[in-house]
């Protein structure tokens, strides 16, 4: 703490690298999403929960008052990771579900039969607030050991008011950022969809609207069509949320269009999307959050991220960590995946999972980026080159997590 104002500086310092997105737009999109900036030597230096400066070591000049210091030696920095699609409210686990689907179950024959996503409602709802928050917490501290700083987290797994609520109220004062996910799935006291979106708007959205950022619904046969969907999200606009949407997972239900049509945030998934899916995409504004934890951990076919870069679709990746489709928190792991599977470069996963995630949730100005102005989040990654965040699969690869500004305790 520096005496005269209560303000921490922290220098983090002697960094063998430092990368981050290069510019100061959000998003980036086409050949700009793989323009990352690199420092040999590096430092940064935060005062408060603001970056003040980045710069190579050579150029730092002394510095005036009490500043806390931080050894960067051997270590990258790169900006705190972005989890721009999580559904980290939940109870229980789908382990039983895990086992049977390594022996050939599908995920949609699952959910059809009532297990899938309303076991985990039936565990969420019979959870009760405390434990649902507790939860919450848990799941971020996994997510910040893993060097997310900023993380969005979907209701939906309660689909009644009380849990609902409960669940928005559970994110948000973990420090993440709500996403109202009122369309997952029609729970079985109600006759069909429409009859549940009659329930959802008129009890849960008006309380809903106060809580989240966003809202979003999940388009697929089996739980809501492009008609519903279009009902459920123009209602939530009214009430103030931005629309998201889960679309092209399974099958292409026309989610891409619908987005386009609402300027809705994201359509995320897009596992099936084909050719004019793409196209529809990149003359648009609207981001498509890729999810190849979701598609390995299903054993689905990848989305067609580098179709979706080269068009100059904007792009951002994300984990889905939940406990059915993608019981994973790691965007490190994601940015291995991105390579691997997606073929994405270091430098544009990095910008996926940073600069353009932020985007997906208006945080693009302050977030994302190491560079004065932008928030003090950094993850240290203990590596000799920055392109280990893609490179090194599973392993241990974060060393430390500066958190708006001061280092983090790490579970
Ligand atoms: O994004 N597909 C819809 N929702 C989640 C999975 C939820 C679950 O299986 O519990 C997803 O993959
Ligand atoms: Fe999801």
């Amino acid at each position: 703490m520096s005496a005269a104002g209560g303000r921490r500086r922290l220098l983090i310092r002697g960094l063998a690298q430092l990368a981050t997105p290069a510019g100061t737009v959000a998003p980036l999109r086409g050949p700009a999403l793989g323009d990352v900036d690199v420092l040999e030597d590096a430092y940064v230096l935060c005062d408060g929960d603001t970056i003040e400066a980045v710069g190579r070591m050579r150029d730092l000049e002394p510095l005036d008052g009490d500043v806390e210091e931080l050894d960067g030696r051997g270590l990258c920095a790169i900006p705190g990771l972005v989890d721009c699609h999580t559904h980290a409210c939940f109870a229980g686990d789908r382990v039983e579900e895990f086992a049977l689907r390594a022996s050939g179950a599908t995920y949609e024959e699952l959910h059809a039969a009532g297990s899938g996503i309303m076991a985990t409602v039936r565990a969420t709802r019979a959870a009760g607030e405390d434990a649902l928050a507790a939860a919450v917490r848990k799941h971020r501290d996994w997510m910040l050991r893993e060097g997310t700083t900023t993380f969005e987290s979907k209701s939906g797994y309660g689909l009644d008011r009380d849990t609902e609520l409960a669940s928005l109220r559970a994110i948000r004062d973990a420090g993440g950022v709500p996403t109202w996910l009122g369309a997952h799935a029609v729970p079985p006291e109600f006759p069909d969809a429409d009859a549940y979106l009659d329930f959802a708007l008129a009890e849960v959205l008006p309380a809903a609207a106060e809580l989240a950022e966003a809202a979003d619904v999940f388009v697929e046969r089996g739980a809501f069509g492009v008609a519903q969907a279009r009902r459920y999200l123009e209602a939530c606009g009214e009430a103030g949320l931005a629309s998201r949407l889960h679309g092209d997972q399974f099958t292409e239900q026309g989610g891409v269009p619908l987005a386009v049509e609402l300027g809705a945030r994201s359509v995320d998934h897009l596992e099936a999307t084909g050719a004019e899916g793409v196209a529809t995409l990149s003359k648009s504004d609207v981001a498509a959050v890729l999810l190849p934890a979701s598609a390995l951990f299903l054993g689905r076919p990848m989305p067609p991220a580098r179709a979706l870069v080269d068009a100059g679709a904007i792009v951002a990746l994300a984990t889905d960590f939940n406990p059915g489709s993608a019981f994973c928190e790691s965007l490190p792991i994601v940015c291995c995946l991105a390579a691997t599977q997606l073929k994405l470069s270091p430098p544009e996963a990095l910008a996926a999972c940073t600069v353009n995630a932020a985007h997906v949730l208006r945080r693009g100005e302050r977030v994302g980026r190491l560079a004065p102005g932008y928030e003090a989040d950094v993850v240290l990654l203990d590596a000799p080159d920055w392109r280990y965040l893609s490179y090194h699969l599973g392993g241990h690869l974060v060393a430390q997590v500066v958190l708006r500004g001061a280092p983090a305790e790490l579970v």
